[in-house]
């Protein structure tokens, strides 16, 4: 959106919301996901030289709050005060910049959905009348038959209570078609492309009309409805007003502003009420419908939904504390496949950690910035001209890779783009190898032109990570002499003009990024996994075994795999039950790594699989393929990657 401020002003504008949440519970790495999310599009969005703003906060009305409240002897006023402000101190410690807070107590936000409460009334699209149907108390909604699951709700697994009373309903009906259309004319308004098939799919039934109040018989801690003041409104005709509401609706500077460009980041659970609910409110108000609907998947914590009683709800506040907030933020921008699931265990965070932070990155640019300092004594040498051997197109290939991904909040893949051009330095290093460059004179000219293409490549680097990680970027463009714009960041089109390091700038020794972080070993001691460490191992000496051909070795299946649950078998100490994702399908694998491995540190993990083993009975258990370990019968070490892969990759 191009909004023109003044004359020949132009700007082009984003608005970024997340969805309030209920604090009815504590922030939890679901909603960390989100708002991390939303905040790293609207990093990248300023870095393109949009104008943004950025709104989250809590859904603070409803029965579930004035339960949670009961059961914490409180007040609802003073639980919701209590829990929103966690949320209010989260913000800041996860480095995400919104540019608004809004709660649905605020007296503004209880105005304007009076306001448009009163103009669908007014407009007749309000209507009252009895109704009795399956509610769920957990869902705080009526269920049509047909969603139920065996008579149960889908998400709480419970048979909803029987209720009659008199409400107000919103007829949604006579917008199903033109809400269809405006679907399928808009292409990406619904985003990822399954969430919009799943949309349509839900609109081929009929839509019933919402019901959108209780009466104060049953619950007060709502706003009451500006035509009935027996009734309060109910959820969704509250929360998701919040988005305009925060803009000043209908008059604000910044509704104008902003209101046009509104996408809303949300996870798969709220769909309906963004896809259906929210489009429908505002056709029949009057208003433009908003930009677009982000939809991302769930994270399931160690293979588990999360939940208070399998006790893996994971606090975003103990992991930042353990590993730091970059680290986190990368973790969840480059673990999710945005729009699918993914799944969180402390390994998998920790690995990435030591692979693509520590490793790939860390060392990169300690290794360059310390023979900077050795060859060079840390003054920065004139870039000589070699343009054989210049990074620069590999970083035009990495800055248009990682826009083109987050322009399409494959966030994901703008990651994985950068650590490709990481991955090429790296190999860049290798391949020149600056340190015996370093030992002949005529050599000087090569030398300085391979550390100065590195200090670009990590100045291009330092620059594109800033949207997902701001500490690491401004401190690496600090230790490379850089001086920041004042906003924290450089617009994108700033980034590629090469030999932006100042030649004669002095640089220090560089800081250290991301520590390696020792992996706790059984026994409990402390095992690093660097592999200056790995050299010190005793060696063993391996069975011989006959020569093979190509052939025999392209007889193999090996695939890399994901264990999605893992179990030990009743009767052995060493039996595992595994199943394991192949991208295609799904196998049962029985390892005998239980020794060494316990099943619920296990779900989540890449491993190799030989895919087409002959199958095996072990236990009374169907074992289809194995996974590869190595080390001896006490210390059998899985195989695995450092970086993710997808399941179902060749093994080559
Ligand atoms: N209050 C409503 C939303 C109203 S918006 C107008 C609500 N609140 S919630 O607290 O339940 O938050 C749901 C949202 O939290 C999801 O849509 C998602 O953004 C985030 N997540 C909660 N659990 C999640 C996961 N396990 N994984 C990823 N995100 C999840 O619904």
């Amino acid at each position: 959106m191009i909004y023109f401020t003044g004359k020949n002003m132009e700007t082009k504008t984003q608005f970024f919301t997340t969805p309030i949440y209920y604090v009815n519970a504590r922030p939890h790495l679901g909603h960390a996901y989100t708002t991390i999310a939303a905040d790293v599009a609207t990093r990248f969005k300023q870095m393109d030289d949009h104008d943004t703003y950025f709104l989250t906060g809590t859904d603070e009305h409803g029965d579930k709050i004035v339960q949670a409240a009961q059961k914490q002897h409180q007040s609802p006023r003073e639980y919701v005060n209590k829990i929103t402000r966690l949320f209010q101190d989260l913000w800041p410690r996860l480095s995400v910049q919104n540019n608004q807070f809004i709660r649905t107590t605020d007296p503004a936000h209880i105005q304007v959905v009076e306001n448009l409460l009163t103009r669908i009334h007014d407009k007749g699209d309000i209507y009252f009348s009895s109704y009795e149907g399956q509610y769920c108390f957990g869902c705080e909604r009526f269920y049509q038959d047909r969603e139920l699951v065996e008579g149960k709700c889908p998400d709480h697994g419970v048979a909803p209570a029987t209720i009659k009373e008199s409400n107000y309903f919103f007829k949604m009906g006579q917008y199903q078609d033109w809400l269809i259309d405006h679907i399928k004319t808009h292409p990406g308004f619904i985003h990822p492309r399954q969430y919009e098939t799943e949309l349509l799919s839900f609109l081929k039934e009929p839509l019933e009309d919402l019901c959108i109040s209780r009466p104060k018989s049953r619950l007060t801690w709502g706003i009451t409805l500006p035509f009935d003041s027996d009734y309060v409104t109910y959820v969704w005709f509250d929360a998701l007003v919040n988005y305009i509401s925060a803009l000043g609706y209908p008059d604000g500077a910044l509704f104008k502003k902003f209101w046009p460009t509104a996408r809303h980041f949300v996870a798969k659970d709220i769909i309906k009420p963004h896809g259906i609910y929210w489009p429908i409110m505002l056709k029949a108000a009057g208003i433009d419908i908003y930009a677009g609907l982000n939809v991302h998947g769930f994270w399931n914590v160690s293979g588990s939904k999360m939940s208070k009683s399998v006790g893996n709800v994971t606090d975003p506040v103990a992991v930042t504390d353990r590993y730091g907030v970059d680290a986190f933020r990368y973790f969840l921008m480059r673990e999710m496949v945005f729009g699918l699931d993914a799944n969180f265990t402390e390994d998998v965070l920790v690995s990435r950690i030591n692979a693509d932070l520590a490793n790939d990155l860390g060392n990169l640019f300690s290794r360059v910035l310390s023979m900077h300092l050795r060859y060079f004594k840390g003054i920065v040498p004139a870039m000589t001209t070699a343009p054989d051997i210049s990074l620069a197109s590999d970083a035009r290939a990495a800055i248009d890779g990682f826009q083109k991904a987050m322009t399409r909040y494959e966030f994901h893949k703008a990651t994985a783009t950068v650590w490709q051009f990481i991955s090429s330095m790296n190999k860049y290093v290798d391949m020149h190898e600056p340190w015996k460059l370093a030992k002949a004179t005529e050599k000087r000219p090569l030398l300085a032109a391979v550390i100065c293409n590195l200090l670009e490549g990590l100045r291009t680097v330092a620059c594109l990570i800033y949207p997902v990680m701001p500490g690491t970027s401004e401190k690496m463009l600090t230790a490379l002499g850089m001086t920041i714009p004042e906003k924290g960041f450089f617009l994108l089109d700033q980034i590629l003009s090469w030999g932006q390091v100042q030649p004669g700038t002095r640089l220090a020794k560089p800081p250290i990024l991301f520590p390696r972080i020792d992996v706790p070993a059984k026994d409990g001691s402390k095992k690093k996994t660097a592999p200056a460490d790995r050299k010190k191992d005793a060696g063993v000496t391996p069975e011989t075994k006959p020569v093979i051909t190509m052939e025999d070795f392209a007889k193999m299946d090996l695939r890399t795999g994901t264990i999605d649950a893992a179990e030990k078998i009743a009767g052995s100490d060493k039996l595992l039950k595994l199943q394991v994702d192949l991208g295609t399908d799904t196998r049962q694998v029985v390892a005998g790594i239980g020794r060494q491995y316990n099943p619920k540190d296990l779900v989540g993990r890449q491993v190799v699989v030989v895919a087409n083993l002959q199958q095996a009975t072990l236990m009374g258990e169907e074992s289809q393929g194995m996974v590869l370990a190595a080390g001896t019968k006490k210390e059998l070490v899985l195989a695995g990657f450092d970086t993710r892969v997808p399941p179902g990759s060749p093994v080559k």
